[in-house]
């Protein structure tokens, strides 16, 4: 078995994030006692790896099913999770049986999913292949699958059994997708661990590229930063009753851009963007100084992701941050920082301050730049 290191989430039942490389041989000892059926949840791209999974369970005594589900979003409907629930159903799957999600945050999300609805509820082990899902989506038990209406809006909270971050799965991401990943690790940097923040600006070149940064101790340490913030967060407050708030910081404006440009935003290009909106929008309200504001800039841009957007879609981004689920009553609620590592909340903010915000982050031409598809 390879060296690697653990984070423990607390909760009713706590589980272990395991990080490291080529970490198969810890699947087992996470499904845990009593386990006889697994099935494996995972797109075709990863149908290799798949199979892998599967032949290593088989060696070990399970009776193992492969589930394989479209790419992306597509895979996030009801009626991939009842292709799922009918293999299920087939096999007899019983409560004490398991899923595992091998894939993306939107592979996680439906196996975990599939796994929280199934007999109300069975194990499921998460083992991400992006760095999103490794230092976000796997961890801390929001599942869910899309509808017409909207992203995540049915979904249960369910924490996973375990998680395994194979750093090794790195390597194959497209460079777009890992550095839009590392977003969420700079997010990690702001709201509670600014060495993070250090860490990116010190190895820039190095996280510009997946295959140099997949077996390098850097970016194993910036996973493992990022899952313990997520960690500590949602240890405390799994059903996001107070604190997980703030893991969705530069989120509200993030969703919009997502949403009017229907979707074609990497999530972390959107969450990039929105972070500089809301620290500016701190900067504004006299909550945040000018150093903390540029410093969004300075350690985004430098891994070029986009910190403007364009500037004719205000009235568009107002009406998708008022749909936002987070939003209560009419109140638009923002997660703002008061220094670094000191996230605070921004409730019904002036409109005036909330357009000035807007246009700070304003690009002229009207076509903004960064990794953004
Ligand atoms: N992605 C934000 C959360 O897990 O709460």
């Amino acid at each position: 078995m390879s060296d690697a290191s653990v984070v423990r989430v607390a909760g009713e039942q706590p589980y272990d994030v395991v990080i490291g490389r080529h970490l198969l041989g810890h699947l087992t000892g996470m499904l845990g006692e009593g386990v006889r059926r697994v099935l494996v949840v995972h797109p075709a791209a990863l149908a290799t790896s798949a199979e892998t999974v599967r032949a290593d369970l088989v060696a070990a005594g399970y009776e193992v099913y492969l589930a394989q589900v479209p790419d992306a979003e597509e895979q996030k409907t009801a009626q991939v999770a009842a292709f799922c629930w009918g293999v299920l159903g087939q096999a007899d799957f019983t409560r004490s049986d398991a899923v595992v999600g091998l894939g993306g945050g939107a592979t996680t999300d439906l196996a975990g999913f599939v796994a929280a609805t199934w007999l109300r509820g069975v194990r499921v082990v998460q083992v991400p292949t992006t760095v999103l899902a490794m230092v976000d989506a796997a961890v801390g038990g929001k599942t869910g699958i899309n509808t017409a209406e909207g992203k995540n809006l049915v979904g249960a909270f369910h924490p996973p059994a375990g998680v395994l971050c194979d750093l090794a799965a790195v390597e194959s991401m497209v460079p777009n997708d890992f550095v839009a990943g590392l977003a969420e690790i700079v997010k990690c940097g702001f709201i509670d661990d600014p060495r993070i923040l250090e860490l990116v600006e010190e190895h820039t070149a190095l996280l510009l590229d997946p295959v140099a940064a997949a077996s390098s101790p850097v970016l194993a340490e910036l996973v493992e930063r990022a899952v313990r913030t997520k960690a500590r967060v949602v240890g405390e407050d799994l059903r996001e009753a107070g604190l997980r708030e703030i893991l969705n910081y530069g989120h509200t404006f993030g969703h919009a851009v997502e949403h009017v440009e229907r979707y074609r935003w990497r999530h972390g290009a959107a969450v990039s963007v929105g972070m500089v909106f809301v620290a500016e929008l701190a900067r504004l309200a006299g909550r945040l100084d000018d150093a903390v504001v540029e410093r969004h800039r300075s350690v985004l841009t430098s891994l070029g992701l986009p910190t403007t957007y364009r500037a004719d879609r205000w009235e568009q981004l107002l009406t998708a941050m008022r749909r936002d689920k987070k939003t209560r009553g009419d109140l638009l609620r923002f997660v703002v920082l008061e220094d670094l590592a000191r996230p605070a909340r921004l409730e019904g903010p002036d409109p005036t301050l909330l357009a000035a915000a807007y246009a700070e982050i304003s690009a002229t031409p009207q076509r903004t730049s960064g990794i953004l598809l």
